[in-house]
């Protein structure tokens, strides 16, 4: 009897060590599973995190409807927007693997000094080559700036620009065919004060930025009233600032400021552009009276 109690026990035993391996093989199963899953998410992750998504407002040519289109690029570390531009140029093939016409955009210094590769970029204008991808939000959405009108894609024509600074006589005329001498001299504090101005690059980013330009509007623009101080504060544009200041008076002058100050915050070479406007605001009214008692 004691001999068949002891079998059965033994056959218990058994029993339970069976089901304990079984249950040890169905654990590292599952956490092999696991580590399966968690291997291939961290594989779909970085797969996601080696594409640049971009979101690109296209437009074939002037006046002709705009349409969006998306793009997948691979990522390499240190890219900027103009990498991922580049590289659809390279292959011009849609997310969806559609061949497509190229991406037109403008660049040329690619460091932030001649302002032609402006674009809003995630909503905000600014310079796509110094645009780094790592530090934007993705789908990276490409816009051309909204205050030109657009030739194709992201390129603008800049034009209205262009003619303000002829407006303003933001320039020093030189005959060049004889000797002037030396200029006079200008006074280093004066000469601190100008050099800020002299760093503008004629990017459009400030009118993009400025409520109070519009195709409607003839306000010529921040950057137009920083560079009519700039030459009025140099000692021989000043030869000619009662000519400058006729257009400051102006309806396109500074009395088109509404004050809203984003033309200083969104320039990228933080020009103090509402100080110029209050400067030449002082200076308007004293252009104007001046006009007014002597024609
Ligand atoms: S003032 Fe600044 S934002 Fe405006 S055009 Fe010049 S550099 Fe660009
Ligand atoms: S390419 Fe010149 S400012 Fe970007």
């Amino acid at each position: 009897m004691a001999a068949e109690t002891r079998q059965k026990a033994a056959v218990g035993v058994e029993r339970e060590t069976v089901a304990a391996v079984g249950r040890e093989r169905k654990a590292v199963t599952a956490a092999g599973r696991e580590r399966k899953t968690a291997a291939a998410t961290e594989t779909e992750r970085n797969a996601v995190a080696a594409t640049v998504q971009l979101r690109v407002k296209r437009q074939d040519g002037p006046g002709q409807p705009p349409y969006w289109e998306t793009f997948a690029v691979p990522f390499r570390p240190g890219m900027n927007v103009i990498s991922a531009l580049l590289d659809i140029q390279r292959r011009p093939v849609n997310a969806g693997g559609e061949p497509v016409r190229a991406v037109a955009w403008e660049s040329n210094c690619l460091e932030e000094v001649c302002g032609a590769c402006s674009m809003r970029i995630n909503g905000k204008a600014r310079q796509a080559c110094t645009a780094l991808v790592d530090r934007l939000a993705q789908p990276i959405v490409l816009e051309p700036m909204g205050t030109f009108p657009v030739e194709k894609d992201l390129i603008v024509d800049r034009q209205r620009m262009f003619d303000g600074l002829l407006e303003t006589e933001a320039w020093i005329p030189i005959d060049g065919t004889y000797a002037l001498g030396a200029g006079p001299s200008i006074s280093p504090r004066n000469q601190q004060e100008a050099y800020a101005y002299s760093t503008c690059m004629t990017c459009g980013v400030c009118m993009d930025a400025c409520p109070n330009v519009s195709p409607a509007s003839p306000y010529l623009g921040p950057y137009a009233m920083g560079q009519a101080h700039y030459f009025n504060l140099h000692p021989t544009g000043a030869m000619h600032k009662e000519a400058r200041m006729d257009a400051v008076i102006g309806p396109g002058g500074v009395s088109g400021c509404g004050n809203s100050q984003n033309c200083v915050r969104s320039c990228p070479k933080g020009i103090p552009l509402t100080t110029a406007i209050a400067r030449l605001n002082g200076a308007a009214t004293k252009h104007a009276l001046r006009r007014w008692l002597h024609g």
